[in-house]
């Protein structure tokens, strides 16, 4: 199974357009130590060819030019980018699909919930019949843990999927924010059934539960909410009043927190962090917390990061 990050940030970017917070002016002017990042996606693939594409990025298109494996190479009209998936509803995990609508029709795997938000309140499924038939729904089961609820994706042949339901949050523009269901976000537990690896991935992890701790210690490797480093951090930067609670992302320092949840998995698993903030001390490289990550073995992810789990 290969992996390639395309976007490591979380929603808006680093640095994001309208920000003047101590990382986005660090890094417009030079003093920070730290690397671009656009908006949080990923892609799969167990032959190198063929991509499923895991969330589709406003940041899309500069993605795709960044990263030679999805450019077309046969016929005219072609991608490396074979089906879509997406883990939620959120703005910056699916406004890419508008991007894609001169590939479509175009397979797009999502829950019943993640479906409903996409066909009433940002109606990209309707909108986008008017392109070839747009896009075809893949529905997936959201289990609260089971080990039913696994499926397979044409594109990726030899890897199996597990939808693992998450407490998170639906999108601010749900019916469902803040009292939201299995459904309105997953995480994907990815078996390599002929490499014998595992990956977890969960951008939005809100809340653990012992069966999400379950497919994390059972993961090879996991790419997971790096969100903010503390609850109240966009308050303490003044650039907003919510918190990591409302927008459904477990903070990485605070109690409860990611980092000591990350601590208990064994040593054997990797760790990496993804859709990061820009208000999240650890995109300074020179950071403390950079260094506590460091120290814990915990690795952050960046654009145009490729591995093997
Ligand atoms: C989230 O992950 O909480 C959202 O993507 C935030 C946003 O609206 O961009
Ligand atoms: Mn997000
Ligand atoms: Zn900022």
């Amino acid at each position: 199974m290969q992996v390639l990050v395309l976007g490591s940030a979380a929603g808006g970017g680093f640095p994001q357009w309208n920000c003047n917070c101590h990382n986005c002016h660090g890094i417009r002017s030079g003093r920070l130590k730290a690397r671009s990042r656009t908006q949080s996606s990923i892609a799969i693939s167990s032959d190198g060819e063929r991509w499923l594409l895991c969330n589709a990025s406003p940041d899309i298109r500069a993605q795709i030019a960044a990263n030679p494996e999805l450019h077309p190479r046969h016929g005219v009209r072609d991608s490396g980018i074979a089906e879509v998936l997406l883990v939620d509803a959120q703005i910056d995990h699916v406004t890419g699909l508008l991007s894609l609508r001169e590939g479509c029709p175009l397979n797009v795997w999502c829950t019943p919930n993640v479906h409903r938000d996409l066909s009433t309140g940002f109606p990209l499924f309707p909108m986008l019949e008017h392109w070839q038939g747009g896009l075809h729904w893949q529905p997936i089961e959201a289990d609260e843990g089971h080990p039913t609820a696994c499926f397979s994706v044409a594109a990726c042949p030899g890897l199996i999927f597990t939808a693992v339901a998450l407490h998170s949050n639906a999108p601010p523009y749900s019916p469902r924010r803040g009292a939201p269901t299995p459904g309105d976000n997953i995480g994907l537990y990815i078996e390599d059934t002929v490499e014998g690896r595992s990956l977890f991935y969960a951008p939005g992890l809100g809340k653990l539960t012992d069966a999400v701790r379950g497919w994390l210690a059972r993961a090879d490797c996991v790419l997971v909410d790096g969100t903010l480093w503390h609850n109240d951090e966009l308050q303490q930067a003044g650039v907003g009043q919510a918190t990591g609670e409302d927008m459904g992302h477990l903070a990485l320092a605070d109690q409860p927190g990611l980092l000591n949840e990350l601590d208990a998995l064994p040593e054997s698993v990797r760790r990496i962090l993804i859709h990061i903030n820009n208000t999240n001390p650890i995109l300074d490289e020179d950071s403390r917390q950079r260094a506590e990550l460091d120290a814990r073995g915990i690795e952050v992810a960046y654009d145009g990061m490729r591995f093997e789990p």
